[in-house]
């Protein structure tokens, strides 16, 4: 009886999940509502501000993008930094907008920074409507899984509802990127089914239908420990690129991504690394490689099961991204090398 209440409550919460996800308005609010409880932690800010990489990239191309005399929105301005960077720039005026309390915070930082050409509105991006038209949209939207802050969606609204003709995203482009990558000996976690220890044998799990229930949703797509990643197998290559500047509707960017690469560097396939080039313009960006110097992102490891590969070799593989903002929902399916 207990086991088939069990299932009945996993199907109604399933079947939920499934009508929200189904429904704009209601994964929007969701998702804010887990987004201002994830931001409300100042230890986010402080990982933030500390990560070299990113916020020099961001001073350097404010630098570059942010004219004097431009109106300019920052969506989601956290601590304020980059309204603050826009402001050092003699813009007409920022609207630096946050629809967490933490605003306040950022409000005090510039204050004691005298930056005085800013202006802070609490408020969801989607709610922001200045009354005029502006030269420059900054935002710092991006997750680990590069999509899971809705960076999409509240980046084309902003833009259809509030940026000038002539005006644009900053940071625009950007590049997707699942490596098959081999992990550093000793520091890939094997499947239990691998694992034989002093005489105990766990190979009677590989097909074991049972175990299902014991995977979480981190099973098939953890976070690895930075440093961990020895080699890339292939060149990179992005599976996905796209400019937020160019594009118009989320529907745009392929759910579906098939892939074929030459194996460059002879290693085990211990699976697939996510990560993301920023691209600010042609001289300013960054990547949250494993193999790049390290940001505060994370990098997830696509597992797959385990599999020789040797130089000259074809991969070839699919890249599922059922939900962009779901990164459980996305998938790598591996087709046997050839
Ligand atoms: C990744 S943090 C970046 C903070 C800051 N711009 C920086 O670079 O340090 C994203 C910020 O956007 C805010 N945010 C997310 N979605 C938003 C939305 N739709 N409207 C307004 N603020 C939003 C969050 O509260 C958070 O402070």
């Amino acid at each position: 009886v207990r086991k088939s209440a069990s299932g009945a409550l996993r199907f109604v919460f399933r079947s939920l999940k499934n009508a929200v996800r189904s429904n704009r308005f209601a994964r929007n609010l969701l998702y804010d509502i887990e987004n201002t409880e994830e931001f409300s932690n100042l230890l986010e800010h402080e990982r933030m501000i500390g990560d070299a990489v990113r916020v020099d990239a961001y001073h350097e191309a404010i630098g570059r993008h942010v004219k004097a005399g431009d109106t300019v929105v920052d969506l989601g301005t956290g601590t304020g930094i980059l309204a603050m960077f826009a402001s050092a720039q003699q813009p007409r005026t920022v609207y630096a907008i946050d629809h967490s309390d933490f605003i306040r915070v950022a409000q005090r930082i510039a204050e004691h920074n005298k930056r005085d050409r800013i202006t802070f509105i609490q408020a969801n991006s989607r709610d922001f409507a200045p009354g005029e038209r502006v030269d420059v949209i900054l935002h710092e939207q991006i997750g680990d899984d590069l999509f899971d802050e809705n960076m999409v969606e509240n980046l084309l609204d902003l833009k259809r509802r509030v940026l000038k003709e002539s005006g644009i995203i900053v940071p625009g482009r950007f590049e997707l990127y699942f490596e098959p990558v081999t992990m550093k000996p000793g520091l890939r976690t094997p499947f239990l089914w691998e694992q034989r220890v002093h005489g105990v044998d766990f190979s009677t799990l590989r097909s074991d239908p049972e175990l299902h229930r014991y995977k979480s949703s981190e099973y098939e797509r953890p976070f690895i420990t930075p440093g961990t990643v020895e080699r890339f197998l292939c060149e990179p290559a992005p599976a996905l690129t796209f400019d937020l500047n160019t594009m118009q509707a989320a529907d745009e960017l392929p759910r579906l991504i098939a892939q074929s690469r030459t194996v460059v560097h002879a290693g085990e396939l211990d699976g697939f690394c996510l990560y993301f080039r920023v691209i600010f313009d042609s001289e300013v960006g960054f990547s949250t490689s494993p193999l790049a110097p390290l940001t505060h992102w994370g990098n997830r490891l696509f597992r797959t099961p385990p599999m020789r590969l040797q130089p000259g070799a074809t991969l070839s593989y699919r890249v599922e991204l059922d939900d962009l903002i779901d990164s459980r929902r996305w998938r790598v399916l591996v087709d046997q090398p050839s």
